[in-house]
């Protein structure tokens, strides 16, 4: 059995316990990871990434440019065996997860402009500007210590490195915690990372059993930023039990899909499938919920039927839209989902079929769906769309803003005049007028509402979530 070593404090560790690494795309066992089951042992962790943090805060900007960008490199010349530990890991296309790949060293290269610009930059008060008299006020940008690093599964590098480049990069040490379908992943970032040459300490995976140990993590007195992406029960308890630290949350979404009445709809559908099923639909960002007035509800409904009638279903090796589900669990909750629609009054629009063997769910578009059906509020992270007829404009805004989530929104219309006072009402992170939801490109920031997240995430928001001021003021 292939039996994997974390990076702690500079040293490839084992543990007696193991996580088990399964393969979703058949349910077997890939690989065992250290478990590191023992509350000394974690606390140790985290006094050593603080000690590191001590002498590495004091390096140079300029050495720490180079390392992340030697880091990005190793990256980028492994991509191809990278991409092949996520698609077998989490069961994402190959190309996809290729393309994942690129993206975070892409992430790692912007960081160091970015980092640059602002540390190049400080920000100054003086009578010239602000008409500040007889000083000259200059506030600089520095780490913050120990940042706690805890990511999901669904995109095991780029959610990693989104988090890992910023906090590295302004001096911060990090400790992290993958998602266990995605320790294998994170163990190689930590490889590469040892490779390029960071000190020990500076950098540490800690596989281990969130359940157990959660709040043990999120609550150590040397972490002073965390950043988390995963579910909202998970992220407001971190947000009760945590205090006086950065805090930045991604915890999901249920993000509609508004279609106006003057919509182009040829380009809606096409947007709302890509935007629903992609990565059979295990994205925050996925749209996981159609609006559409009875105007435009049946040929609208053809259109999508057509586009997902034809979506490739398939193994990751082979690059289909649809992918097996990360586990059978969520197989079953979606199966769940979709009977619950069912039972009262909704339409499968495609037969229902599952592959167990392989965590397969075929892909479903749910018609006539309603407010009394689990499927119009809860997150299914599977290629399942329910479809909501609305009689009037108002009562579509309603219902949008009912949902505990606000990650982001899409409308759809081809008329964009006063189109940012409708964007406006909806209460989301962010509105994409005529484009199916996303995350990228990671410039922009990134950030959701009520039980969608709390703090901002995208390039520039990310480093200055894990630093912070020092200001000096030379009185003159
Ligand atoms: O699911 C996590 C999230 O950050 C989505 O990213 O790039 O698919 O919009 P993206």
């Amino acid at each position: 059995m292939n039996q994997i070593k974390t990076l702690i404090n500079g040293q490839f560790i084992n543990t007696k316990n193991s996580l088990e690494v399964y393969n979703p795309a058949n349910n077997e066992l890939l690989a065992l990871v250290p478990n590191i089951d023992d509350e000394a042992q974690i606390n140790d962790i985290f006094k050593q990434a603080h000690n590191a943090y001590l002498k590495y805060k004091d390096s140079s900007i300029e050495d720490r440019v180079a390392l992340l960008e030697k880091f990005a490199s190793l990256i980028e010349s492994n991509k191809e065996e990278l991409a092949t530990i996520i698609m077998n890991e989490v069961a994402k296309g190959y190309k996809d997860s290729l393309v994942e790949v690129e993206r975070s060293v892409e992430y790692m290269r912007a960081t160091n402009v970015e980092y640059l610009k602002l540390i190049k930059n400080p920000t100054v008060f003086d009578q010239s500007i602000h008409g500040v008299k007889n000083k000259v006020a200059t506030y600089y940008r520095l780490p913050v210590g120990v940042v706690l690093a805890i990511s999901p599964f669904n995109y095991p590098i780029n959610l990693l490195i989104s988090k890992l480049a910023p906090a590295l990069v302004a001096g911060n040490s990090v400790v992290y915690k993958p998602s266990t379908q995605g320790a294998m992943i994170g163990i190689k970032l930590a490889e590469l990372a040892h490779q390029a040459g960071y000190a020990p300490g500076v950098i540490n995976c800690l596989t281990t059993d969130a359940r157990k140990y959660g709040d043990l993590l999120v609550t150590n007195q040397y972490v002073k930023a965390l950043s988390f992406t995963g579910g909202p029960k998970v992220g407001n308890r971190m947000a009760q039990i945590t205090s006086k630290i950065s805090l930045v949350l991604e915890l999901g979404g249920k993000d509609p899909a508004l279609v106006l009445d003057d919509a182009d709809l040829e380009l809606a559908a096409n947007e709302i499938v890509k935007g629903a099923f992609s990565y059979s639909g295990q994205r925050c960002t996925a749209i996981k919920r159609v609006f559409v007035s009875s105007k435009n509800h049946d040929q609208l409904l053809t259109l999508i039927n057509q586009k997902v009638n034809q979506l490739t279903v398939g193994l990751p090796k082979d690059n289909p839209t649809i992918v097996p589900l990360i586990n059978n669990n969520t197989v079953k909750y979606n199966i769940d989902l979709l009977e619950d629609a069912k039972s009262k009054g909704a339409v499968w629009c495609q037969e229902l079929k599952v592959d167990h063997s392989h965590n397969l769910l075929y892909p479903m578009v749910v018609d006539q769906v309603n407010e009394q059906m689990r499927i119009a509020w809860e997150e299914p992270f599977g290629p399942i769309l329910p479809i909501i007829v609305y009689d009037h404009l108002d009562q579509a805004l309603e219902l949008i803003n009912r949902s505990e989530y606000g990650l982001q929104a899409s409308v759809f219309t081809s008329n964009l005049d006063n189109i940012e006072q409708l964007a406006l009402q909806i209460e989301s992170g962010t509105i994409n007028i005529n484009r199916s939801s996303s995350r990228g490109p990671d410039i922009l920031p990134f950030f959701g509402v009520k039980d969608s997240g709390f703090g901002i995430q995208g390039i520039v928001d990310a480093i200055l979530s894990m630093t912070t001021i020092k200001g000096v003021v030379i009185n003159k």
